[in-house]
């Protein structure tokens, strides 16, 4: 497809939040792959460390909670910059909840980490990204935020979350449109983690779907859903 060619990311620095297991894992295992300086960014900075330790090289393992500005300021601070953020911490908390019944504070739960905490994290590096001329931004977000498959009924507070993440992507692409950075929001599918143990995809596939918004062209697409590797409907 026309703009998503991929490109040379190599010695690219590379942040993922919620990277010490599931997607988040995976994709620091296939940017490394792809060259990029890696930085693991975990709740638990122990658990962050071993997967940079197992990934080698210049990757590097931090402690960050997205849901703390202090947290994401102090990695700011030990990091510099970020070529490319993929915001991939989340949280699903609300499994077999009705939205006509579920304790309204079940959103704001969901909220803080998938949408607030991504917009932090986002907010720490765009500004760099716009001053160099470059950037990819990667909200991991789901079919359950997307409004032309009908959200997800069992799950309403997450899919309120990744609802407004993907209005988060829209307007951050918006804002960068001409700056040389891409902001972009992805569906990796049903993937075998934590989240979703019946999955049907592997961390390692989604992985795929994941890193190809992180090795955009710079004419590639800004403010777009992607589902199975392709632009979809929000
Ligand atoms: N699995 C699926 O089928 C699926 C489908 C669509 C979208 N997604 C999205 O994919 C992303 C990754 O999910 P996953 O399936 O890999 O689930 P997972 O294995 O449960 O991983 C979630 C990650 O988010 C981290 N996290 C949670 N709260 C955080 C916080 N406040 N600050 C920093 N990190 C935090 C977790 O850290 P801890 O280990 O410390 O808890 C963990 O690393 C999520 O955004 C999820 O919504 C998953």
């Amino acid at each position: 497809m026309v703009g998503m060619e991929k490109i040379e990311v190599a010695g690219r620095t590379a942040l993922v939040t919620g990277a010490n297991r599931g997607i988040g894992r995976a994709v620091c295992a296939r940017l490394h792959e792809l060259g990029c300086r890696v930085v693991v960014a975990a709740r638990d900075e122990a658990e962050a460390r071993e997967v940079a330790a197992e990934l080698g090289g210049d990757a590097l393992g931090v402690a960050l909670d997205v849901t703390g500005q202090e947290s994401v300021d102090r990695v700011r601070e030990r990091i510099g910059h970020a070529d490319i953020v993929v915001n991939n911490a989340g949280v699903l908390q609300d499994r077999d909840e009705k939205a006509s019944t579920m304790a309204p504070d079940l959103v704001d739960r969901h909220v803080a980490v998938n949408v607030t905490g991504a917009l932090r994290v986002a907010q720490a590096f765009l500004p760099g990204m716009v001053e160099r001329g470059w950037g990819r931004v990667v909200m991991v977000s789901s079919g359950a935020g997307a409004f032309s498959t009908g959200l997800l009924p069992w799950a309403p507070a997450y899919s309120v979350s990744k609802a407004a993440l993907n209005a988060v992507t829209l307007l951050l692409a918006g804002e960068t449109r001409d700056a040389g950075v891409l902001v972009n929001a992805v569906s990796p599918g049903a993937v075998r983690t934590r989240m979703l143990p019946t999955g049907t995809r592997t961390p390692e596939e989604a992985a795929v779907d994941v890193a190809a918004l992180a090795t955009l062209p710079d004419d590639g697409p800004t403010g777009t859903f992607f589902r199975q590797g392709k632009p979809a409907p929000w």
